[in-house]
């Protein structure tokens, strides 16, 4: 039945371009442009994320990061994306889809940041702009979700440029910088998208 096969049989080499930039997975050559501006805007984004292991910003945690990217492609479990500026191929930040589930619900789940020297300039509103497409698109999904602190205006306005619809406040949802924290829970469908 059409409804319940993932989209291909392999898995797709997905890079979205458009509004200047390109949306691909994560390589090893992206590493030393990847740890510097992860270090250079860590005081901005940790407040927002999971806390970093140790060795985050190393080498080699960015290879088993890669392996375990690489795997969860192929099991079409989630999608990391690099978010790079076409003019000059400079790293902006990052976009990943996980938590991928089929069979009756076809959705995934947002998760998003930019480097603090590239904030506010209008990339995530237009990385997530180029995206959707392709998740609702290639990836055949239904449904996107995503989540956000309360107090993350930026986040919830990216959110909300984008079409997204509030659709509750889930209690200590994520674990964020150490601290069960609450959500705004943010979903939008294929429908809503496609007009
Ligand atoms: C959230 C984040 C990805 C947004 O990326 P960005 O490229 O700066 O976003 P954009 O520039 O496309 O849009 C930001 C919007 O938020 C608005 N904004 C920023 N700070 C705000 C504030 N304190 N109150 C209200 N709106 C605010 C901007 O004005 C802009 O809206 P506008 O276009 O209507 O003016 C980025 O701030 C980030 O990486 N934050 C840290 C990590 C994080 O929060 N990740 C998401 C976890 S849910």
């Amino acid at each position: 039945m059409a409804l319940f096969r993932l989209p291909t049989t392999t898995a797709p080499a997905l890079a979205p371009r458009g509004h200047g930039l390109l949306l691909r997975a994560p390589q090893m050559p992206d590493y030393p442009q990847w740890s510097e501006l992860r270090e250079i805007s860590r005081t901005f984004l940790t407040p927002w994320e999971p806390i970093w292991p140790s060795d985050d910003l190393t080498r080699s945690g960015f290879r088993r990061r890669l392996r375990r990217y690489a795997e969860d492609i192929a099991e079409d479990r989630a999608y990391p994306f690099l978010v790079i500026r076409e003019s000059d191929g400079a790293l902006v930040g990052g976009v990943t889809l996980a938590n991928v589930r089929r069979g009756i619900v076809q959705a995934g789940t947002l998760g998003y940041w930019v480097g603090q020297p590239h904030a506010g300039k209008g990339y995530m509103t237009a990385a997530l702009r180029v995206l959707l497409p392709t998740l609702f698109g290639e990836l055949n999904l239904h449904r996107i979700e995503a989540a956000c602190i309360p107090t993350n205006q930026s986040s919830i306005r990216v959110l909300e440029k984008c079409g997204f619809a509030r659709e509750g406040l889930a209690r200590r949802y994520l674990c964020i910088n150490g601290v069960w924290q609450d959500h705004c829970l943010y979903g939008l469908l294929d429908e809503d998208f496609r007009g």
